[in-house]
């Protein structure tokens, strides 16, 4: 699309891949290396996991825009702040971006995976895709990496796959996999037992497997039934379901 004045920089959404940075397309590499600045979202103290993945490919004379959470896991998700917080966090973030392109600089706001899956990059959007040229490069996702990992086809023939955030609540989580072939189940972390209890309640416990890190340093592939009890899961961490249909 175009925006109203050319002198504007572009916003770029740039899915980097799952983690390996081998994974990241060449055009997301070539954005990478258009924009004189480029953004990402990043917890406090932490060095951000989208700019991690892309680090081998950063131009050195590229200027950083760093968008730090303003919490982690301090104020729950159902605290009625989360999400006015949150909302205040994405308009500053917005801003300080929509500055830059002001200037007539193109941003590269990169994100892990594909950024219109559960991407924060998907925040920035909403608030200036409007206002400005917009360009996004789909990514590799977290779940293509891990089902990949895993060397586990996802589904066969007329398979229904079901993508489910471990956040939902046990009963809705259980019942949505009772009524699938396929699930990828995000998002997992401190959700692991819940996740768990709702695999078992839909008889489906036993075909799942979980990817820690897909692609990433440091990757794990484990049956869910091999896990150790009380086992923390990182946040990277996705619990795949494969169909039932069978080769044909
Ligand atoms: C905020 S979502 C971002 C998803 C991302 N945009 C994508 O396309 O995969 C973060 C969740 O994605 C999953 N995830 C993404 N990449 C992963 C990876 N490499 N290994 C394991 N889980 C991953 C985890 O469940 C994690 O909690």
């Amino acid at each position: 699309m175009s925006g109203p004045d050319t002198q504007t920089g572009t916003l770029w959404g740039v899915g980097v891949g799952p983690g390996d940075p081998e994974l990241l397309t060449l055009k997301a590499l070539g954005a990478i290396r258009a924009c004189p600045v480029y953004a990402h979202f990043a917890k406090s103290g932490r060095p951000g996991n989208a700019r991690g993945i892309a680090e081998p490919h950063l131009p050195e004379n590229a200027r950083e825009l760093r968008l730090e959470y303003p919490f982690t896991i301090e104020v729950p998700l159902d605290d009625p702040r989360y999400p006015e917080e949150m909302a205040k966090f994405y308009d500053a973030s917005a801003e300080h971006v929509a500055a830059e392109l002001d200037a007539g600089n193109s941003v590269a706001v990169l994100c892990e995976g594909d950024p219109f899956l559960y991407g924060s990059y998907m925040y920035l959007h909403d608030r200036l895709a409007q206002r400005y040229e917009t360009r996004v490069v789909p990514g590799v996702s977290g779940m293509s990496g891990c089902w990949t990992a895993a060397n586990t086809p996802i589904t066969h023939g007329d398979d229904v796959l079901t993508v489910l955030p471990g956040t939902l609540p046990e009963s809705e989580m259980s019942s949505r996999i009772e009524r699938t072939d396929a699930a990828v189940i995000m998002k997992v972390g401190r959700n692991l037992p819940k996740i768990a209890s709702a695999l078992s309640k839909a008889g489906r416990h036993q075909d799942a497997t979980i990817v820690e890190r897909g692609t990433m340093e440091g990757e794990t592939v484990t049956r869910l039934s091999d896990w150790e009890e009380g086992r923390g899961a990182p946040y990277f961490s996705i619990v795949l379901v494969p169909g039932r249909k069978g080769i044909r």
